[in-house]
């Protein structure tokens, strides 16, 4: 199965590397625009396969689109990052453009692609590919809950001072540093609610941690982050090429779903070999279905940027 990855970034690199370790893909394609950086990053990467054992194929190409012909999945990262104080609303500008050419460049050479958004400001691009791509909207996933999600557990086994491999918790909602709504009432750890361990004013306090958890490592690094964004969007790559039928949330056209339409929004999303199987519409509280309503109209003021 081949994966494309646009955007030979930190992020796409890391997607592409994490990808090629997991070694449930024979190839992954690195496209940039940048002349020979793909290529470069490729080989380097390529270079690890004898060390980390893996027999993925990875190739790197600038620009040349016909190179990412017939994929299966296409992960697009390209656009600016977020520098240390911006939002991710604020690259709306540029990575607009770049994600509507990528899409359209996507399709021409993959037409049965299904394409997961990275960039930011992600939902907003999802929801732009899916103006643009005019295909089955099971097939445009966008990638921010996966992450959120993850920082969420990170925050949670710290304040529980536990291993992360026993809790489990979900973000939904917009993949902003306010839009975000991690679901505390439902984290777990070993199949104990948080809240048997963790007082309310603590679980407050790792979700607040956990919204703003990308412009925290923006300010310390500079940029934003790569490698969670890499791991998180390459398992859901994994759980399409390996139809896992596994639960993310993700950014996924709302039809009527939670009361909403014609927005792309962090819902629970069952994901396999079709992308989005099933958006799964969970029981939330009056002040979560507040919550999610102010999210939503967050996204939307985002999305009416659009030229
Ligand atoms: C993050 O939250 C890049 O939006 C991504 O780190």
């Amino acid at each position: 199965m081949k994966v494309t990855v646009v955007g030979a970034g930190a992020v796409g690199a890391s997607c592409a590397e994490y990808i090629a370790i997991k070694n449930f893909a024979s190839e992954v394609v690195l496209i940039d625009i940048k002349e020979n950086y793909a290529e470069g990053k490729a080989m380097d990467l390529m270079q690890t396969a004898s060390l980390m054992g893996f027999d993925t194929k990875i190739t790197g190409t600038t620009n040349d689109y016909s190179k990412t012909a017939g994929s299966n999945v296409a992960v697009i990262t390209s656009g600016i990052p977020r520098k240390p104080g911006m939002t991710r609303e604020e690259l709306i500008g540029i990575n607009a453009g770049i994600v509507k050419s990528v899409v359209e460049s996507l399709l021409k050479h993959s037409p049965k692609v299904i394409i997961i958004v990275v960039s930011n400001p992600m939902d907003t691009m999802a929801y732009l590919a899916h103006k643009v791509a005019g295909i089955a909207k099971n097939r445009i996933i966008g990638m921010g809950g996966a992450l959120d999600s993850a920082r969420f557990r990170y925050r949670l086994a710290e304040a529980l001072g536990c291993p992360q491999s026993d809790v489990d918790g979900m973000v939904i909602g917009g993949h902003s540093d306010t839009g975000m709504i991690p679901l505390a009432r439902l984290a777990v750890r070993n199949s104990v609610l948080v809240s048997e361990f963790l007082s309310k004013e603590r679980l407050v306090q790792v979700a607040e941690d956990t919204k703003v958890g990308g412009a925290t490592l923006t300010k310390m690094l500079g940029t934003s982050a790569w490698y969670a964004p890499g791991s998180a969007v390459s398992s859901m790559v994994q759980a399409i090429i390996c139809d896992q039928k596994k639960m993310f949330p993700c950014s996924a056209l709302l039809d009527g779903e939670y009361g909403m339409k014609d927005i792309s929004i962090g819902v629970p999303c069952i994901i396999g070999k079709n992308g989005i199987e099933k958006i799964v519409e969970i029981d939330l509280t009056d002040a979560e279905k507040a919550k999610f309503k102010e999210s939503a109209a967050g996204v939307r003021a985002v999305n009416d940027l659009l030229a």
